[in-house]
């Protein structure tokens, strides 16, 4: 009897001390601490538990029943204590993290696409539409396919017209997208049809109509009967649908080693109709692009039989373009990112 006296006071004790260091908790992890300390396998409640064993058998259930009322009394102040704890930590956290929806919000500003991507963009649909597949190329390229591979020898006077930046005797910037038609045709059977536009180099001085970095697109059809006839017609198709179905296309004859014969096209100026303006110099006329028929040194440098196929090339000045469709009077703005000048073209 004495010992379960003992017990009872022993638990009352314990009871009393646990309630009131829980009364005033309110750090999560002191609370823990605490749980252990109290209930853990080590514990308090155990450590009572365990000098139960010197009772006699008959107050066993007795005094096991007192010790688990007071484990279960205990359990539930923890868990009530627990959880008040992180209701605080939550308002407060709510509180910290209060966001003021009276503020006016920040604005995103839409961007919108640069002229030359816009033109591009315009003449991937329209090749596109044809059945023509969009290749790249690299921009620094070997003299093989800029130059030699173009028909274009080492003394061949064209060079002279593309004076450019070389990285060793035979590694260059390319001058021109054509170095893209030796690409393909060495790597694909014909028929071929594709355009490569890219950023071509030319050691240039900058003013309003020239830079050393500009763009270029090239073209090219090979197949079994491709003749002038097909140059003709998709080109005059692309500079109508670039530049309207008004305008008038004109082909003069013209000069490129690697074809034969060879062409440069012009379209009516679209400001003045073909009178004669500023933006035409006077001439009615504005030139777009070089083309002309594959030469056959060139088809059969890249494995291709030219007793059996031809094909036409083509070579267009981006930035020609994209000025002369938007009236944009100097080359420069496409480069100095001026954005009250870009902002006219979001579309
Ligand atoms: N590569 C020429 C240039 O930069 C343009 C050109 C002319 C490309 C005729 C062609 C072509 O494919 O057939 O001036």
């Amino acid at each position: 009897m004495e010992r379960m006296v003992i017990l009872k006071e022993k638990l009352e004790q314990l009871r009393q001390q646990v309630l009131e260091q829980l009364n005033d908790m309110t750090d999560e992890k002191e609370l823990n601490e605490l749980r252990v300390r109290v209930m853990g396998k080590k514990g308090w409640l155990t450590e009572i538990l365990r000098g139960m064993g010197g009772l006699p058998a008959e107050e066993r259930p007795k005094a096991g029943q007192l010790v688990n009322r007071v484990r279960q009394e205990l359990e539930n102040k923890f868990d009530e204590v627990e959880s008040n704890i992180s209701e605080l930590l939550k308002n407060a956290r709510l509180k910290d993290e209060s966001l003021d929806i009276t503020l006016p919000g920040k604005k995103h500003e839409l961007g919108g696409l640069h002229p030359l991507n816009g033109v591009l963009e315009e003449l991937i649909d329209i090749f596109g539409s044809m059945g023509f597949d969009v290749v790249e190329g690299p921009e620094v390229e070997t003299d093989y396919y800029n130059f030699e591979a173009l028909n274009v020898p080492k003394d061949h006077p064209a060079r002279d017209d593309q004076d450019t930046f070389y990285i060793a005797e035979n590694l260059l910037l390319r001058t021109q997208t054509s170095s893209a038609q030796i690409r393909t045709m060495e790597t694909q059977k014909p028929p071929i049809r594709m355009i490569c536009p890219g950023r071509v180099y030319r050691a240039d001085e900058v003013d309003a109509t020239h830079s050393p970095v500009f763009h270029q697109m090239e073209g090219l059809v090979i197949d079994k009967g491709i003749t002038m006839c097909d140059l003709k017609g998709v080109l005059e198709q692309f500079a109508k649908e670039i530049y309207g179905p008004e305008t008038k296309v004109r082909f003069r004859p013209s000069f490129f080693p690697f074809t034969e014969p060879s062409v440069e096209v012009d379209v009516s100026c679209g400001v003045c109709g073909g009178k004669g303006c500023r933006v035409c110099k006077g001439a009615g006329w504005i030139e777009i692009l070089g083309a002309g028929m594959v030469h056959p040194n060139v088809l059969s440098g890249c494995g291709i039989d030219p007793e059996i196929y031809s094909g036409f090339a083509f070579g267009v000045g981006l930035d020609r373009l994209t000025t002369t469709r938007h009236k944009i009077s100097d080359i420069r703005l496409l480069f100095e990112n001026d954005r009250c000048f870009l902002e006219q073209f979001n579309r």
